[in-house]
Formats: C-alpha cells, sequence, structure tokens
C-alpha cells in the first residue's frame, strides 16, 4: 500500500532547504520504488515565517521565495502564523525534523522541541548535535518510553552511517573506543597550514568557502568537536556526558612552524576527537596531537572526515567521508526517513 508520510521541518535553512531540493529532484523514483512520498506539510522558523499545507507544501515556491526576498511570502496560500509548538501539535504530521541553529552552551530548545514531538506521538529526526551531545540517554528513553523513533544520523559525519553501521551491525559487540577527525573547518586549516599558509590564511580561505561556524570559536576552539565526541560517547557508552566534560583543547596555539616541526619527524597535527571506556569509567578528548604520517587518520585532508572505531568482536575498522558537501548532511534526514518507514513496515 502506497504511504504517505507528512513531515514537519523545524528550521528552513541550509539543510532543510536543501533537504527540498533532494525531494523535489528524487521523490517520484522513490515514490515507485518504496511505494511511499515524503510530503513536507509544515515548516516552522525564527524569522522567514512559517508554511502550512496538509496536502502538502509547495517546495519549489518555498525555496524561490527564499532565494529571492530570504523570506516565505506573505501571498503564499500555504503562509500561515505558526510557532514551533504549533507544528509540533499538527495531528497530520508524522515525523518532525529537527535542523534549528546548533547552540553550544546547552542544545536548547532544540532538545525540546524533540522532547515535545515524542511526547505528541511523533518519529523525530535530527542533524542537530546540541539535543544529543546534551540530552540523548533522556531522549532516547522517553521516545522509547512513548513507542516513537528517534534518528540522528547527520549528527556526526554528515551521512556517513556511523549510529546506522553501529546499530544494524554491531548489536552484539562492545565499543571500547573510538578515534577520529570529525571537525572539517580544523581540518582544513591545518592540511592548509601543512601545505605552507598561515594560520590566518587558512581561516581566511575556509571563511570563504562558506563551510566555518558563523561563530568561528565554535570550530576553532574545538566545541563542535567536543558535542561530537559527547554524541558518540551518549550513544556509543551510554557515557551522559556533555560537551562541557570533554577535555579539550582547540587549535588556535598551533602555528605553521609547529607544522613543519612535525613534517621535519615524519608527523602532521591533526585535531583528534577520541573516548574510551574502561568498565564503568569514560574519557573523552579534543586535542591537537601530533601523528605518524603513515596513520590512516594523517591521510585524512582538507573537509574530510574519518572515524576509527574499537570493538570487541568486530576487531578494529575506520570509515571516511571523502569531501562531504550540505547535499550530504541533508541525504543523513533522507536515510532516517527511510528508516523509520522501513521500520513501520516490519510492525
Ligand atoms: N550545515 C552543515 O553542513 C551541517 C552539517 C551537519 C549538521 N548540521 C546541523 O544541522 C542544523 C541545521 O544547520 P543549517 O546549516 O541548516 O543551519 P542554518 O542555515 O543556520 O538554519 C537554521 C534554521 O533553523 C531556524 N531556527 C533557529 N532557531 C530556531 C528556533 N528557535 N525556532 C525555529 N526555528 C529556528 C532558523 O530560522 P531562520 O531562518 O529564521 O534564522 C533557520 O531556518 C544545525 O544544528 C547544524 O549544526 C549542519
Amino acid at each position: 500500500m502506497h504511504k504517505v508520510i507528512n513531515i514537519g521541518l523545524i528550521g528552513f535553512g541550509n539543510v532543510g532547504q536543501e533537504l527540498a531540493r533532494i525531494l523535489l529532484e528524487k521523490q517520484q523514483g522513490w515514490a515507485a520504488k518504496e511505494s511511499c512520498t515524503f510530503q513536507v506539510s509544515a515548516i516552522s522558523t525564527r524569522s522567514r515565517g512559517a508554511l502550512v499545507n496538509r496536502q502538502g507544501i509547495d517546495l519549489k515556491r518555498a525555496l524561490d521565495d527564499i532565494n529571492q526576498s530570504g523570506s516565505f511570502n506573505i501571498e503564499n496560500p500555504d503562509y500561515k502564523l505558526l510557532t514551533v509548538d504549533d507544528l509540533i501539535n499538527l495531528d497530520f504530521i508524522d515525523v518532525v525534523i529537527e535542523i534549528t541553529t546548533l547552540n553550544i552552551i546547552n542544545g536548547q530548545p532544540a532538545a525540546d522541541h524533540i522532547k515535545n514531538a515524542l511526547l505528541n506521538g511523533k518519529d523525530v529526526i535530527t542533524a542537530n548535535k546540541g539535543p544529543i551531545a546534551f540530552y540523548y540517554g533522556d531522549l532516547q528513553a522517553l521516545a522509547e518510553k512513548v513507542g516513537q523513533i528517534l534518528l540522528f544520523e547527520g549528527t556526526v559525519m554528515d551521512c556517513t552511517p556511523v549510529f546506522n553501521l553501529v546499530h544494524e551491525t554491531l548489536p552484539a559487540c562492545t565499543i571500547n573506543g573510538f578515534r577520529g577527525i570529525l571537525n572539517s573547518t580544523t581540518n582544513y586549516m591545518l592540511t592548509e597550514m601543512a601545505a605552507g599558509e598561515s594560520f590566518e590564511a587558512a581561516l581566511k580561505k575556509a571563511q570563504e568557502q562558506g563551510f566555518v561556524e558563523s561563530d568561528p570559536a565554535l570550530d576553532l576552539d574545538g566545541w563542535d568537536a567536543a558535542a561530537k565526541v559527547a554524541a558518540l560517547m551518549n550513544v556509543f557508552f551510554n557515557a551522559d556526558i556533555t560537551p562541557p566534560e570533554i577535555d579539550r583543547e582547540g587549535i588556535t596555539a598551533i602555528s605553521r612552524d609547529d607544522l613543519d616541526k612535525a613534517k621535519q619527524a615524519g608527523e602532521t597535527i591533526k585535531l583528534l576527537c577520541e573516548g574510551y571506556r574502561s568498565g564503568d569509567e569514560t574519557y573523552g578528548r579534543v586535542k591537537p596531537v601530533a601523528i605518524p604520517i603513515t596513520q590512516p587518520l594523517a591521510q585524512i585532508q582538507g573537509t574530510s572526515s574519518a572515524l576509527t572505531i574499537y570493538t570487541d568482536l568486530a576487531g578494529t575498522f575506520t570509515i571516511e567521508s571523502y569531501d562531504p558537501q550540505i547535499r550530504q548532511t541533508a541525504y543523513a534526514l533522507i536515510s532516517d526517513l527511510f528508516a523509520i518507514v522501513r521500520h513501520s513496515r516490519q510492525l
């Protein structure tokens, strides 16, 4: 039987708009192949207005409006005065996708959006690492209690299957640790500095390409990386840890000289993201570390990312995402949508 999944988007920035573009391009093929249609029926933003249509919003018009004026057009028949709470309360919404801005202080209000959506009987997908870094244990327990699904593949390494891989293929394994390169901005800068650029020039180049956080300290001081480490530790270890509890050092003290010296010693400097557990003890760290050039993580260049996972039964393996773009983040949401559809078919 053909299924229509009604989606409510909280946030319509870079990721939300790319999701809309993918749906416009690919929806028809999926409808035939998977017998389901992903229909965006409500969008709520902070300052660009909101749209609602039970039969599906005109996504092309929504994108055109944003491109032309930066906001949804009040003349659009789908335009509504709709708060986030209103969206969460809409009875026809099946899945809420939370893609608001990261709040590194406490993960709010995104965590409350997710909590309220679950309590209102919605499955939830997010690419926002804040809620998973600060409240994963509580949110997952709530999802299980109310019988809803919470998925968040896009929070770490975009659509590269980190959480799905662990969930689907390692259910019998204990994960003892992980080590990775998880922040694009700092890895790009360290790659540029190793090739001879100054810190300032490398930062400027990264900013010109548009992937530095609007507050660069989130990247340079290791906060984004610490949020990812906390999210991984919470999911892999049930660690109940938050980003401020991660041992954190950014790259602001690293100079081109440091990279030159590392090179002479057959090493390169990387902002390593690590998490380990031993018994009930867990430890997470973000720190610039000189590593031998022969190690796999030393080969991760530019905006690419990688994660090595240490397990008891499946051994040690590394996954890499090569130069991910915004499309890969948006695709993580699609892959989570498919997971929800397939789960509901098994019930
Ligand atoms: N961009 C990436 O490459 C990437 C990769 C992985 C994960 N993520 C995560 O994905 C999420 C979205 O990223 P993005 O690049 O799309 O961000 P963005 O361009 O800044 O867009 C954020 C959207 O959320 C809305 N918003 C913020 N606070 C809100 C609130 N309290 N209530 C309702 N709407 C609110 C904003 O509204 P206005 O439009 O009115 O400002 C905007 O539409 C973030 O958490 C980010 O960390 C992004």
